[in-house]
């Protein structure tokens, strides 16, 4: 069985008290509404993970993330945050590859693969995420793209590597816009993307990976989107920065 995993990417929001208050927040509805074994990952800002980290305690199925992480073990690079860091004050999980991170700051998927090496050998999960822009699912090579996306940023991996890997499917056109895929894009890329890991690593392999949703999806829309047999949950921005939603999106499995 997957796992069913729901990840809030909270982006640069919320100051230290405010992070603090939804964490609490959703740690504590977690834990009196939430009955089945959806995993949450909260993906906090940096300076907030040490409080997040307080407030989540042993809490069952709730977990700590990062945003990002640097490729190098230690040393001179200033403003930097290396996973050794971040595993020190907690975290399980590190986001790589964002759109945003690949558009603002000019990561390609060979830096990325780098970044997924460092988390890995550090023992973070990697939450490795793709996705095209609007032109290109306009001109309809979107398969082609984000295909390219998993080969050049993962298949340097072993299959015992791979299996460590969280997949994130975030069409940029969604992100932040309202506009969702329909379940049944999600559904259709979701597939291909695992038939891509299939046939490099196998299909048992590809089995087992997670492959999360995200882009403007919402406690209306959840429901519709984790449908679809190879949708194992989502990445979720906007919504995850009020508890009700991100709580109602977890309920939504
Ligand atoms: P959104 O962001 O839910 O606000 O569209 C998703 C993401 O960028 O991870």
């Amino acid at each position: 069985m997957r796992e069913k995993i729901v990840a809030g990417n909270w982006k640069m929001n919320k100051n230290l008290e405010e992070g603090k208050t939804l964490a609490s927040e959703i740690v504590n509805m977690y834990a009196d509404e939430v009955n089945g074994d959806v995993k949450a990952i909260l993906c906090a800002p940096f300076i907030h993970l040490t409080s997040v980290k307080s407030i989540i305690g042993d809490a069952k199925n709730v977990f700590l993330g990062a945003q990002n992480c640097n490729d190098k073990e230690s040393g001179a690079y200033t403003g930097e945050i290396s996973v050794a860091m971040l595993k020190s004050v907690g975290v399980q999980y590190v986001i790589i590859g964002h759109s945003e991170r690949r558009e603002y700051y000019g990561e390609d998927d060979a830096f990325l693969a780098k970044k997924v090496d460092a988390a890995l050998a550090g023992g973070i999960t990697p939450i490795f995420c793709c996705g095209e822009p609007l032109n290109i699912r306009e001109a309809n090579t979107h398969f082609d793209y984000v295909t390219k996306q998993l080969t050049d940023g993962l298949f340097h991996l072993s299959a015992d590597q791979l299996k460590k890997i969280v997949l994130a499917y975030e069409p940029i056109w969604a992100i932040g816009t309202g506009k969702t895929a329909s379940s049944a894009q999600a559904q259709e890329m979701h597939g291909k993307l695992r038939d891509h890991l299939a046939s490099k690593y196998g299909g048992e392999v590809a089995e087992l990976i997670s492959i999360l949703y995200g882009g403007s999806c919402k406690p209306d829309n959840a429901a519709e989107i984790f449908a679809g047999k190879d949708v194992d949950g989502g990445l979720i921005g906007g919504a995850s920065l009020k508890s009700r939603d991100f709580i109602d999106i977890i309920k939504a499995f």
